[in-house]
């Protein structure tokens, strides 16, 4: 390891980052503040949290640990966290076109349900169920039919229930569309043609198409093996447009659009206008942005190495692109100029029109902004003193009737002095106003990634 790659792991395995040393359960939680009755079910969250004596090479690749939250009658039932335990991937490989067997991964990024099944779910490889209680089941591969790693960021359309994903890959076929029914049967699995390898890490749903994100991280396993992704503008960047029943009735031609280089993690929405067009929020990273927050976790990078909390003010801003297959045209528009990550929206409405968009914000002392997309208007809530913010979840309203923000955002919020993390609940409707409920957790929980809200009715 050269003395660049070894540099910023300190960065990103202490303060907010560092991992926790075991597993723990914890009963009724102290809440300060009243906990909706209407909310039934459990958070769960994931993220990096390498085993004791590890030491992971890239925030990104760090052990999967699950961190879950069970709420019932307007109490915290409990708090567990269980590390994905990956060695429950015992007996043959399950191996894709090159041979590498897709049960090796971290299982470390998201967090989902479907099809009954919940699904603990990293890029690079099959996903791993894992049941209510956190407890690993083993790796997930539909039945025998799922033969890529799997994205994840795959999207649910709210109508159908079908799971919208994809898996990528360092060799050909880099990129392959999947379609799983609304009971978890992989419907369809078709090779989709892009220039080369790349991280492509999210993707976009709109009711007929799927919006592909072509971007210049480049797969470069002679520049860094442990994560072997950089920033090469020679490979140019397009968003492309293909039809959601490709691989079922449809070919998987892709309609290319070239845009400014630039980096997208994470898709707010997608949905096509009255005029055949097809909008796109997302959060954007210009090169330079990309290039420091990527050398800060870990990753090779052009501009050496950042800090993650110095650099707090780094533009990662939400961002549109304005497409229309009739033409041939893209533009695009900065929404706003705060530094945000993790959009999330009422997921009723992927794919679909939709008003809302909540994000955190790395800004000051930490926050959650809610957008309203139709009019700009923003509204804003800052903690009083420093705290790490993770991703806003909303969880909808039990009214049959409910508007699109009424509902409720659940959020982990940890102090930046280490002291135990607390479980947020606010209401969307009135984000400024600040939690209606904070569960105090029994621990700090490190800065993660993604999580769902699982309601009781769904397992
Ligand atoms: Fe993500």
């Amino acid at each position: 390891m050269t003395a660049t790659e070894a540099a910023p792991t300190a960065m990103f395995t202490g303060g907010v980052f560092a991992p926790v040393p075991d597993e723990i359960d914890a009963h009724d939680l102290e809440v300060i503040g009243n906990i909706p009755a209407e909310l039934d079910g459990r958070y769960l969250r994931n993220g990096p949290n390498p085993l004791p004596g590890d030491r992971a090479a890239h925030w990104f690749i760090g052990h999967g640990m699950l961190h879950g939250v069970r709420i019932s009658s307007g109490r915290a039932l409990w708090y567990r966290n269980r590390w994905v335990d990956n060695s429950a991937a015992t007996g043959q490989p399950i191996l894709d076109a090159s041979g590498r067997d897709l049960r090796r991964n971290s299982a470390n990024t998201h967090v989902i349900e479907h099809g009954g099944a919940l699904l603990a779910l990293c890029e690079g490889g099959l996903p791993y169920e894992v049941t209510g209680e956190l407890d690993t089941v083993g790796p997930y591969d539909f039945g025998g039919r799922l033969r890529t790693a799997m994205t994840a960021h795959p999207k649910t359309d709210p109508v159908t229930g079908e799971l919208y994903f994809y898996g990528y890959s360092a060799t050909a076929p880099y990129l392959t569309f999947h379609v799983a029914d609304a009971a978890g049967r992989l419907l369809c699995s078709v090779p989709v043609d892009v220039p080369g390898p790349t991280m492509m890490h999210d993707f976009a749903i709109t009711e007929h198409y799927v919006i592909w994100l072509d971007l210049p991280v480049v797969f470069r396993p002679q520049d860094r093996p442990t994560m072997p992704f950089v920033w090469d503008e020679n490979y140019g960047a397009r968003i492309g447009v293909m039809s959601r029943m490709a691989g079922r009735g449809a070919p998987a031609t892709v309609q290319w659009f070239d845009i400014d280089p630039c980096y997208v993690f994470h898709v707010g929405n997608a949905r096509e206008d009255d005029h055949g067009r097809l909008i796109l929020d997302a959060v954007r990273y210009a090169e330079s942005t990309f290039s420091m927050m990527w050398g800060a976790i870990g990753g090779s990078s052009s501009r050496g190495h950042g800090n993650l909390v110095a650099d707090a003010g780094l533009s990662s801003v939400l961002h549109r692109w304005l497409i229309d297959p009739a033409t041939g045209r893209i533009s695009e528009a900065q929404l706003d100029d705060r530094d945000v990550e993790f959009p999330s929206i009422n997921d009723d409405h992927v794919g679909r029109a939709s008003r809302y968009l909540y994000a955190v914000s790395g800004s000051g002392n930490g926050g959650v902004i809610k957008y309203d997309t139709d009019s700009g208007a923003t509204t804003e809530h800052q903690f009083e003193e420093p705290h790490h913010v993770g991703e806003a979840v909303f969880v909808p309203g039990r009214r049959a009737d409910a508007a699109e923000d009424e509902g409720w955002l659940l959020s982990i919020v940890s102090p930046a002095d280490g002291g135990r993390s607390e479980l947020l609940i606010m209401d969307a409707g009135a984000v400024a106003a600040g939690p209606v409920a904070r569960v105090i957790l029994p621990r700090r929980v490190p800065a993660g990634f993604h999580g769902s809200w699982i309601s009781a009715g769904d397992r």
